[in-house]
């Protein structure tokens, strides 16, 4: 019988198929029924910077209103209780209810890890260096197995370059790897000038894992109401190419394991990525669709496919379809269609 184990962020994993970050991994009782999947780890839902500051205006304006139905009266008050000056008020206003915010998650990820016996991976969604050390030292005091930073830059502000959008994603695996002794995996976007050198620039950085890709917020026009809003929460199964191609493109070139995710909806979707390179897939969308039962029939379809080509292992073909193996290398590089196109016509 084939053995589906992998090697990723310094541990054993029982098999390859990850359940990615999500709302399915976003409370305690959710995880222990993402863990009863037969998955072979999960990444917590994330902790968004963006919700941190979000909180924090909330308990801030709160704050405010129960002392006045002003935020500087609110301030005020404490400065006059505590003889503060108002910048310390402010100050530690903000501490407390940033405090709250992370104790909260803090919680989360110790009942997790008790609640269940495979690897939790707890989530940071960043954009910025932020007050990550100092969080991310006790998400791994509260016992996560591993961290995996959720960082998206979406290259829209026209006052930064290419260069300084890179950075954020530098200057925050530095700033954390400076305070963790668990392995950290980084999840990016693929909105880089020059990702292949971006990518194996950041694998080199200490990471132990390089998650390609975030899926962003897919926006769409609602033409009878005039708004914006997203048709397209979830992946459809064609969306795994784009990441196959990367995978395969950056295969011996990186300096950590890559990890594939977004539309892998299938066993034969996951082992195209492993044959690209991969060493093992998050999977999201199609536990939505089709329920925790599809980790199940993933991972049966990886092991009845190595039972057929007779692998015992998946080192025996991890990468045998990488860019650097194919006769013709030229393949995963292809972006337009003129053979195609030619049949067609
Ligand atoms: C409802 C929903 C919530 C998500 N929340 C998070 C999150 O908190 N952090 C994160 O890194 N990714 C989050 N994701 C992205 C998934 O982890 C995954 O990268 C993406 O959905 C692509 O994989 P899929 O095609 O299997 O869905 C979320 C996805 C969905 C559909």
């Amino acid at each position: 019988m084939a053995d589906l184990s992998v090697k990723y962020l310094g541990l054993k994993l029982k098999n390859p198929v990850i359940i990615g970050s999500s709302g399915l991994t976003g409370s305690v009782a959710e995880v222990k029924h993402a863990a009863a999947s037969g998955a072979s780890a999960l990444v917590l839902k994330s902790i968004f910077e963006e919700q941190i500051l979000h909180e924090m205006n909330g308990f801030l304006d709160k704050t405010g209103k129960e002392n006045g139905n002003s935020f500087h009266k609110g301030y005020q008050s404490v400065l006059n209780e505590r003889e503060y000056d108002y910048e310390e008020a402010y100050a530690y206003l903000k501490d407390h209810a940033k405090e709250q915010t992370l104790g909260k998650y803090l919680s989360f990820v110790e009942e997790a890890k008790k609640s269940v016996d495979i690897p939790v991976i707890a989530s940071i969604n960043c954009t910025s260096a932020y007050d990550w050390h100092y969080f991310a030292r006790r998400i791994e005091s509260a016992g996560a197995d591993a961290l995996e930073l959720n960082v998206f830059v979406l290259p829209s502000n026209t006052l930064k370059n290419s260069a300084e959008n890179e950075k954020v994603h530098f200057d925050i695996i530095e700033t954390v790897l400076k305070q963790v002794k668990i392995p950290v995996a980084l999840k990016i976007g693929y909105y880089f000038s020059a990702l292949a050198t971006t990518a194996i620039d950041l694998s080199k950085t200490g990471i132990s894992g390089l998650v390609l890709f975030n899926r962003p917020f897919h926006p769409d026009i609602d033409i009878n109401t005039l708004e914006v809003n997203s048709k397209y929460l979830l992946s459809d199964p064609s969306e795994y190419s784009n990441v196959l191609r990367w995978i395969a493109l950056l295969s011996g070139r990186v300096g950590c394991p890559l990890v594939a995710t977004t539309g892998i909806h299938s066993a034969e979707s996951a082992i195209k990525q492993l044959l690209a390179g991969a060493t093992a897939v998050e999977v999201v969308s199609t536990l939505y669709k089709e329920g925790f039962g599809s980790v199940t029939t993933i991972i049966e379809g990886i092991e009845q496919w190595m039972d057929k080509k007779g692998y015992t292992t998946i080192d025996e073909f991890r990468g045998k379809m990488n860019q650097q193996s194919l006769k013709n290398p030229a393949e995963f590089e292809r972006v337009q269609f003129m053979r195609l196109y030619s049949k067609i016509v």
